[in-house]
């Protein structure tokens, strides 16, 4: 292996974390978190799924024109339509990338798309060509190469390399593979393939198992040149290979990887709390490099080591991933123009003047509230504006909680429904309760919570809360997210935007179902 070969990082949040259930984005928000995605330097972003709906092309398209360091990428299947559209979606970026995919493993081949192997070659085989008649940075994936033969496999990537694929993908689509056999697969595809040489061999990990990410290392020991990841590990049931552990692992055990990636990773905290804001999926406190307790030291023992010497007990820095970057950033005196200039270096950028006023007037506000304003309440101000400017059916006016000990909890509480004002009062087993019964007492949504979870975004008792309300309906799952300093109202706000998102969100195409 050479001294140090680079490891291309993909990362795929913004389209297959975005098939995780409920963690539909809109455009402004991909736009905010692929801005966050070229700051860490990733050199793939994996922008969307263009021929799932007008939404998801234009998104694409927006990434395509605003973003210059980062490699641009719309998935596409096989079908013309579906690569042309991706195609036409990329074609203002700097650098564009089609990534088109069919599956290749008897069961799919035989009960998803009802195909003859000999078939499928012939599809990818088009299908490559013509992504590259539009562009010369072709993917081919092989769909759930995790369970296909490796002759059949062997055969179509040979296929597709001569075709034009210049990245070769090999997915493990369910999460079925363990390491040593997954690295093993990697190594025997590297070495019979005779064109191998041609292209970039890739992996994209599930992590039904957990072992997306331990799959994803024993394939770059064995010759794997990119890794699909995303932030957080967000990705569809139990997510995708985390980039944060990948990228963390290669540097910190660099002895054993020899390979480098570009990733600025002081910025991994930061795109990581976006993330987990804009979709709603808080992130668990023991998860590894992110989550809240990655670097805290519980027990005497292990806090007495660090004191002593760092390295007993830590083997990365916090600071090198970007925890206690939170600096404060602005106060109550800050004036229109610093909180600006913040935003932009924050990645925020409103498009209309009255956007920023407003958010200007909710940080004046919050900062009465609560003196120091880090980042965190910058992102969600953002967040709260820019949900504001797409105005749903249901408005929060204002609400009233009383919280007593034994006394029943009330909520009297004040909804725009359709531009008119309505109000009701509703009892409950806690102010939460109360709340979220008064709301459907109005709007009688018919949908099930199945998911209702606080965070605090900054520290502090002063810090505001945010809130997640997942609600699900006749199978379509969407989650809110509220923040204010009292998380009642945080409550009521999240809810309000769960039941807007669930009225308007449109059927998108997904990329995994049989319509080849
Ligand atoms: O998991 C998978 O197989 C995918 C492909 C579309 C690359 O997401
Ligand atoms: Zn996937």
């Amino acid at each position: 292996m050479a001294a140090t070969d680079h490891l291309v990082i993909f990362d795929t949040t913004l389209r297959d974390g975005e098939q995780s259930p409920g963690a539909t984005m809109n455009k402004a928000e991909k736009l905010r978190i692929a801005k966050a995605l070229e700051k860490l330097k990733v050199d793939v972003i994996e922008a969307g799924f263009a021929i799932a709906s007008q939404g998801d092309f234009e998104a694409v398209k927006s990434i395509a024109e605003n973003i210059k360091d980062s490699t641009v990428c719309s998935l596409a299947r096989v079908l013309d339509a579906d690569v042309d559209r991706a195609a036409e979606a990329i074609r203002p970026a700097e650098r564009g990338r089609i990534h088109t995919f069919i599956a290749t493993s008897p069961i799919h081949m035989k009960h998803k798309l009802q195909m003859a192997p000999d078939e499928v070659i012939e599809q990818a085989v088009r299908a490559v060509k013509r992504a590259r008649s539009h562009v010369d940075d072709v993917e081919f994936s092989c769909e759930d190469a995790g369970r296909s033969e490796l002759d059949f496999l062997c055969r179509i990537i040979e296929a597709a390399i001569d075709a034009g694929a210049r990245t070769i993908n090999i997915p493990d689509t369910v999460g079925y593979a363990i390491p040593e056999q997954f690295g093993d697969t990697i190594a025997q595809l590297l070495n019979r393939i005779p064109n191998a040489d041609k292209a970039i061999f890739s992996v994209h990990c599930h992590n039904d198992l957990g072992l997306a990410v331990a799959n994803s290392l024993a394939a770059v020991t064995n010759g794997a040149r990119q890794v699909e990841c995303t932030i957080n590990g967000l990705g569809e049931r139990a997510g995708n290979a985390s980039l944060e552990e990948i990228v963390m692992a290669v540097r910190t055990r660099q002895d054993l990887f020899n390979v480098d990636t570009r990733i600025d990773t002081q910025h991994i905290v930061p795109a990581s709390r976006l993330v987990s804001t804009i979709t709603g999926f808080p992130v668990q406190p023991n998860k590894a490099i992110v989550g809240a307790n990655a670097f805290a030291h519980e027990s005497g023992i292990h806090q007495d080591g660090v004191l002593k010497h760092r390295e007993t007990y830590e083997i990365m820095r916090a600071q090198d991933v970007g925890w206690h970057t939170n600096s404060l950033v602005l106060g109550k005196h800050s004036g229109r123009n610093a909180f600006r200039t913040r935003l932009l270096e924050l990645g925020i950028q409103f498009d209309t003047e009255t956007e920023l006023n407003e958010a200007f007037t909710r940080f004046k506000a919050l900062a009465d509230l609560k003196h120091e304003i880090f980042d965190e309440d910058l992102q969600a101000i953002a967040s709260d504006t820019l949900h504001d400017e797409e105005p749903g059916r249901y408005g929060l006016v204002c609400m009233r909680v009383n919280s007593e000990t034994g006394v029943m909890p009330n909520a009297r509480i004040t909804l725009m429904i359709d531009g008119k004002e309505h109000t009701v009062e509703a009892e409950g087993s806690g102010p939460v309760d109360a709340t979220f019964k008064a709301i459907e007492s109005l709007v009688d949504s018919g949908c099930n919570l199945q998911l209702y979870s606080v965070n605090a975004i900054t520290s502090g008792t002063d810090a505001q809360g945010e809130v997640t309300v997942r609600l699900e309906r006749g199978g379509r799952i969407v989650n809110g997210v509220g923040s204010d300093t009292d998380v009642i109202i945080a409550s009521a706000k999240a809810y309000v935007e769960a039941l807007n998102l669930i009225n308007c969100s449109s059927l998108r195409r997904h990329p995994q179902v049989a319509d080849v």
